[in-house]
């Protein structure tokens, strides 16, 4: 039986202490993630204080409340000044503490909670916790001990990789590496008190070890291999320092250089826009209030068309462990997409990714077939047949004809209209969009396009199924190109303008590049095939008002067969499949001939003109599209920048940015953009982006 120990110093505290014979449990309950809150950092130091004092006490156990350890700082503080005691405060009671303490971990371990383990004399876990330091991914780095306790256990070449690659890693790849000293699967909490109990007093401090002797050649590959790997966080050159300081300095002196760096880099302006997307995702996953409604339970999808983006959604269907039936409209395409399906499996197998039984497994699950009445069977259909009302009218007619009712029908269209597409069937409001982006099984984003009529459980479930394929689900309103696509054009259109206005290719996609895209526009284009967007093109050519600015250089590419790397030609010359870094003489005489039509005397635009004018037609296309209700926060269209367009996650999205910027100034800027970039741009009111979470 335990007791609760009343003392004073725990009463009202997130940490309780209760014995259990002669031992004492430490209990940290902070939901939901068992943050080490400023509370929690007190509770701990008065439990410690608690358990040296009471010498009926031989050790003590530390574990989480609820379904985790402690999963890191709590990140909400990071914004506030530093509250003490701080987390190394905690560290230290715990390291001088003269009885042991074991680490009982479940759930996560991560940032500050594993710091809090590594510097107990033990640790035991249960077999599906998982544990790490990334905090390089929250532009900071370990800042309770974490760069020098690590590579005294694993060595400073893993320490760098696990670090530098903000890696979580199993319970017993841990146990592997002597980070963890028993993998329990069963009762946890008994095997650490069991565990405790046989310590015997002793004290086993990884501060009082030494960093294990390496080659220095291998340490210098484990650098460069981060920092090509992390050649995206700002904080890897960092960590890779500190750590080194590790297997040179005393211990005290290497932790003095950790929190200096720390506190510097929690402070930085990228710490602070990594930790907005952070939340960001969380926020842009969860239905707006007036939306809530109950996921229907989804265990069988049906995926109509096998192409590209239809084998993709299967293999995260699979992956996710749900039955996945595969139609296609003919034989040869339903082989085509099986194999597309199964090879994936293959190669995974073959690359030792993944174990040949788990591929079986997931295999079981498929259904390839040309029979439409198995349609029945499935919770959920996704249609991802070619991108043409027409074709996608008749298939929804179909789906109509055989999907059970209640079912929710879903279309992965990036540009069409929902509204028209859910017209073809009886139920409208079972329909909705789900925009999954390529390669869909890697790709993390998914819009999640609400039509006039969709019922608010067909959006949750929409919301759900995301969520459940490890996705990041973000509600869109029906709206050409929804959220993404359609500040995308934005961008890309305005980039199409300043080639006319003087710029090659390469300038514009050097200059985005050093911004932090990830690739520019133009290789992106020639990568995707520069064909799909003229024939997107042409579709609206009737529609286009005359008086909008419309450059026709990609069409003229097309014309000349200039398709893309496809054809080895596009915007750039592509030589065994690499991109020449300058675009040629016939590029560049179509780009000049359209500058002329348009007599515009072209001018050297500087790196800084190009990024500028880039981002204020992505701002300005994200304020339009809030004030038309397209997306529910501002801050889910830094979310889907991020995820679905190479945007810099470290400059926290486009709205993000915008808030760093002057408004006054900004709206200024956008009205001149505009009176330039003539009718077709359309500057925005930003208020929308600066008053909206
Ligand atoms: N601080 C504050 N809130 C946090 C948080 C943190 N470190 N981590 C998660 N949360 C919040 C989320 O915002 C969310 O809140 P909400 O319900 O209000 O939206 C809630 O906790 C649950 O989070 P998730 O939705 O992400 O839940 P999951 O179950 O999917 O994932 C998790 C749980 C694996 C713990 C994931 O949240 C995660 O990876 N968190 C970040 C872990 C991390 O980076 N830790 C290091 C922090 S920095 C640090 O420790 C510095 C140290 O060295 C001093
Ligand atoms: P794809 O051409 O690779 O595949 C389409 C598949 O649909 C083909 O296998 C075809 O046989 C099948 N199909 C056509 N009509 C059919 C019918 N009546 N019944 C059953 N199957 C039929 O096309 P892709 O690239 O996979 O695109 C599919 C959809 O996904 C389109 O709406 C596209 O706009 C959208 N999309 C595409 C992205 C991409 O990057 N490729 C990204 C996001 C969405």
């Amino acid at each position: 039986m335990s007791l609760v120990i009343e003392s004073p110093l725990t009463v009202n505290s997130p940490v309780s202490l209760t014995n259990r014979e002669d031992l004492c449990l430490i209990t940290i309950d902070n939901p939901p993630i068992n943050a080490t809150s400023v509370g929690v950092r007190q509770g701990l130091l008065n439990a410690i204080s608690e358990f040296r004092r009471n010498p009926k006490f031989k050790a003590a156990v530390i574990v989480g409340a609820g379904n985790t350890f402690i999963a890191g700082a709590d990140i909400r503080e990071f914004g506030k000044p530093m509250q003490e005691p701080t987390l190394p405060d905690v560290i230290r009671a715990i390291e001088e503490c003269e009885k042991p303490i074991v680490a009982a971990l479940h759930g996560s371990a991560l940032g500050g909670g594993f710091e809090l383990a590594l510097s107990c004399d033990a640790r035991v876990a249960d077999v599906k916790t998982v544990v790490g330091l990334p905090e390089v991914s929250l532009g900071i780095i370990p800042g309770a001990g974490g760069t020098q306790l690590l590579p005294r256990r694993v060595g400073l070449s893993r320490a760098i990789r696990m670090i530098c690659g903000a890696q979580r890693i199993t319970a017993n790849d841990a146990k592997a590496l002597n980070l963890i000293d028993i993998v329990v699967d069963g009762d946890f909490l008994d095997a650490a008190f069991s565990f405790a109990r046989q310590m015997d007093g002793k004290k086993k401090r990884i501060r009082d070890e030494i960093v294990p002797f390496e080659d220095v050649s291998q340490v210098q590959k484990s650098i460069e291999e981060s920092l090509r790997q992390g050649k995206r966080r700002p904080a890897v050159q960092a960590a890779i320092e500190t750590i080194k300081s590790a297997a040179v300095l005393p211990i005290d002196e290497g932790l003095a250089i950790e929190r200096t760096v720390f506190l510097e880099l929690r402070s930085s302006h990228e710490a602070y826009a990594l930790r907005h997307i952070f939340f960001a995702e969380r926020d842009s996953a969860k239905l707006p209030k007036e939306f809530f409604a109950k996921p229907i339970s989804v265990e069988t999808v049906c995926v109509i068309g096998a192409g590209t983006m239809g084998a993709g959604i299967a293999i995260s269907a699979l992956d996710a462990g749900l039955h996945v039936i595969l139609l296609e409209q003919d034989e040869a395409a339903l082989n085509r997409g099986h194999n597309r399906v199964s090879s994936h499996y293959l190669d995974r197998v073959a690359a030792n990714k993944l174990k040949p039984e788990v591929a079986d497994h997931r295999l079981s699950f498929l259904t390839s077939t040309l029979d439409w009445s198995e349609i029945h069977r499935a919770d959920l259909v996704i249609e991802a047949v070619f991108e043409a009302l027409a074709v996608k009218q008749e298939v929804f007619k179909k789906i109509d004809q055989y999907a059970r009712k209640g079912a929710v029908l879903a279309t992965n269209t990036s540009y069409l209209d929902i509204d028209a597409i859910a017209s073809a069937t009886s139920r409208p409001q079972d329909v909705l969009g789900l925009h999954f982006f390529s390669p869909a099984n890697v790709m993390r984003l998914l819009e999640v396009v609400r039509g006039n009529k969709t019922r608010f459980e067909v959006l949750a479930t929409g919301m759900a199924l995301g969520k459940r394929l490890g996705k990041l689900p973000v509600l869109a309103g029906n709206h050409f190109g929804f959220i993404g696509n359609r500040i995308y054009n934005a961008y890309r259109n305005q980039c199409e303008f300043m080639l006319e206005d003087g710029a090659w290719p390469e300038d514009i996609d050097i200059a985005l590049k050093e911004f932090g895209m990830a690739m520019g526009p133009f290789s992106v284009a020639d990568l995707s095939g520069l064909d799909i967007a003229w024939r997107m093109r042409q579709t609206q050519a009737s529609n286009r008002s005359p008086r909008v600015r419309y450059v026709d250089i990609l069409d003229r590419l097309c014309e000349v067969g200039r398709l893309g790397r496809k054809t080895n030609a596009g915007y750039y010359n592509y030589i065994d499949g690499i991109q020449q870094p300058t675009s040629d003489e016939i590029v560049r005489s179509l780009i000049e001939d359209s500058s002329s039509r348009r007599g515009i005397k072209r001018q050297v635009l500087s790196s800084q003109t190009i990024q500028r004018r880039a981002m204020l037609s992505i701002v300005n296309e994200a304020a339009l599209l809030m004030s038309e209700g397209v997306a529910s926060r501002a801050s889910d269209v830094d979310v889907v920048l991020v995820h679905g367009y190479g945007f810099p996650r470290w400059v926290g999205g486009p709205v993000f940015w915008a808030r760093q910027q002057n408004h006054e100034t900004l709206e200024k800027e956008i009205k001149i953009l505009a009176s330039e970039c003539g009718e077709g741009f359309t500057a925005a009111n930003l208020d929308v982006l600066f008053d909206n979470p």
